[in-house]
């Protein structure tokens, strides 16, 4: 039977701002969902059910902390990736863990109140941690069953004297908000409080936001703690100190800011400020007298970690990511499989082969892996069919993943692995990874589109609503996906090396989404990925300034290896000589400016 259309959704969803990324501090604020919208109906009120639970259980993705409040600082030398880390550290909050998260920027604060416009970072952060008390008094809309919502809220009220919507316990309030505060500009930033560059501005950082807290107490509105955590990085290495340094040049250079005769002299200016500031920064002390401080010390990003009072649920997941990411710039490379026998007929999940379509694709993979991925070539100087991967000046080591699945472990089947370096590494060791497997549709898989609205009308029209939330029958939801790619995404931030991942549509969409600073909940309309086709990521401290809010748009780091042509080409050739000749004369670094992808919600079906 179908359960009546909820019209409105209670305190869970507010209008999408899109991607988010970029500076921060003026961006919309992203609403993140404690439930899914599919489970509503669920929720309200029934004969039989007076008094529903209000918000179901959490899984991971919807696992905020209720009302928390945590504010992170990012403090250290100017020119060590904090920005980076920052911006990357707020979208995997909100991706995987629907955190309330902002990023607020000491530099342009620091500009704009300078100039009389602006606000401070205090008074911003007043603002977002307080925000007209919303942390507090979201509640339901009015809907078709408002009237039983409303006179069940009543009788608790009266009866028990539980006050649903204002009770410290009532699960109508956000899932926690996070500040991310970093400075674009650390040299210009340096001696203002908010820099932390001493023991004393931290100090004062705690009295800003003890002081909010108080003012809060004061107007009535109880006695949550804000979290304060500082995060430092300190370079050691030579090497990461210089590929940071390279990177804000680049910047400074696309920005306009620095010719290109002018980056040597850009640099060695750099470097200098550095020493300088080096003299004046004061390091968090392990001396004892900052020891009642959360803080985080990363040293060389993830390399080593020293962390203090960071023992909850939210402050170990930062510690884990932060112990995983790093700026330095590297590549993502994702596929979907080939085509597969279900995708012929239209089928939902399974577990079947790659069709002749996909054999071609996987052939042109392989040599695209080999190459363009890994920077070897062919040795042409013996004879073709015995021909052999040589590294070349373009070597570099790298990895793949595909799912357990075996249209893409099929797909995968035609990329060799040469050992390089004397031995010392094999060139896309397989990893087979069961956290990228498709969404599980449960009930429904093996099931083409109309046979599920023929067959379970009501499941249809549900994920039709909610797509990232819509849990099929025995099966998964996007919210599900999410929980379990999130440590997939741990281990894909502490690489360095490329990576090329082998999966399915709904997995990719997601890894794309993340990557691309697309909202989690959009991510499931997104039709990204065609098929036979393989898209470049590149991931550098660049990336934070070119995350568009447009989701139809691919950011400037991404380019779109487009096979589609080819994989019909050579799906029709059936003499095997033939066929490699194809391959081996295919020109394949084939980018194109990527199409642009179509529109990001589907119809439903
Ligand atoms: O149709 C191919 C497929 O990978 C299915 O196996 C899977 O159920 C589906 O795509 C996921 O996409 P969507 O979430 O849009 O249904």
């Amino acid at each position: 039977m179908m359960t009546n259309a909820p019209t409105s959704v209670v305190a869970a969803t507010a209008p999408l701002t899109g991607g988010g990324g970029g500076g921060g501090e003026e961006e919309e604020e992203y609403s993140p969902r404690l439930y899914a919208k599919s489970q509503e109906d669920l929720l309200r009120a029934q004969s039989y059910n007076p008094a529903p639970t209000t918000v179901p259980p959490p899984i991971a993705a919807l696992a905020g902390n209720i009302g928390e409040r945590h504010v992170l600082v990012f403090i250290g030398l100017p020119l060590r990736g904090k920005r980076t880390i920052a911006l990357r550290l707020k979208r995997y909050l909100r991706f995987f863990h629907g955190a309330r998260c902002r990023a607020f920027d000491v530099a342009s604060a620091n500009q704009s109140a300078s100039n009389q416009s602006g606000r401070s970072i205090s008074s911003q952060l007043r603002e977002f941690l307080t925000d007209g008390g919303a942390t507090t008094t979201e509640h339901a809309t009015e809907d078709e069953d408002g009237s039983v919502r409303r006179r069940h809220t009543e009788r608790l009220r009266e009866e028990y004297g539980i006050d649903t919507f204002s009770d410290a316990n009532a699960k109508h309030v956000d899932s926690g908000r996070v500040a991310v505060v970093y400075s674009s500009d650390a040299s210009k930033t340096f001696y203002e409080t908010w820099s932390g560059t001493s023991k004393e501005r931290r100090r004062a950082i705690l009295k800003d936001l003890a002081a909010i807290e108080a003012e809060e107490r004061d107007l009535g509105g109880g006695s949550r703690k804000v979290k304060t955590i500082f995060i430092e990085t300190t370079l050691t290495r030579e090497e990461l100190v210089e590929e940071v340094l390279a990177q804000r040049v680049a910047r400074d250079v696309r920005n306009g800011k620095v010719s290109e005769e002018e980056i040597e002299e850009a640099k060695e200016a750099w470097r200098r400020r550095i020493d300088e500031y080096r003299k004046l920064y004061v390091t968090l002390q392990e001396d004892g007298s900052e020891d009642d401080l959360s803080y985080i010390k990363l040293y060389n990003y993830g390399e080593r970690v020293l962390t203090n009072k960071m023992r909850a649920y939210l402050p170990q997941r930062i510690v884990q990511f932060l112990t995983a990411t790093h700026p330095t710039a590297h590549k993502i490379y994702l596929c979907r499989h080939g085509q597969s026998e279900y995708n012929v007929t239209g089928r939902l999940g399974g577990n079947s082969a790659i069709t002749a379509k996909g054999v071609a694709f996987s052939e042109i993979l392989g040599r695209f892996a080999l190459e363009k991925i890994c920077g070897m070539r062919r040795d042409a100087s013996g004879d073709s069919a015995s021909s052999e991967w040589v590294e070349t000046h373009d070597t570099v080591r790298a990895r793949l993943w595909t799912s357990s699945l075996l249209r893409t472990i099929q797909t995968a089947a035609n990329i060799e692995h040469p050992v390089i370096h004397d031995g010392d590494w094999e060139q896309m060791s397989p990893r087979v990874y069961r956290n990228i497997d498709e969404i599980f549709a449960g009930d429904c898989e093996g099931m083409t589109p109309e046979e599920i609205v023929e067959k379970n009308p009501q499941a249809a029209y549900l994920r039709s609503m909610d797509k990232i939330g819509y849990r099929y029958p025995r099966g998964e939801s996007y919210f599900d996906l999410i929980s379990r790619l999130e440590p997939c995404i741990q281990e894909m931030e502490s690489y360095t090396e490329p990576l090329l991942v082998v999966s399915h549509q709904a997995i990719l969409r997601l890894m794309f989404a993340y990557l691309t600073g697309v909202a989690r909940e959009q991510a499931p309309g997104m039709n990204t990925f065609s098929q036979n086709v393989v898209y470049e990521i590149t991931l550098d401290a660049s990336c934070e300034d070119l995350i568009t809010e447009d989701v139809d748009a691919f950011p400037g780091f991404v380019i779109a290896h487009d096979f589609r042509d080819d994989v019909a080409k050579l799906a029709k050739i059936t003499d095997p000589a033939l066929r490699k000749k194809f391959v081996d004369e295919l020109d394949i670094d084939r980018f194109a400016p990527p199409k642009s992808p179509s529109p990001p919600i589907e119809k439903p079906r």
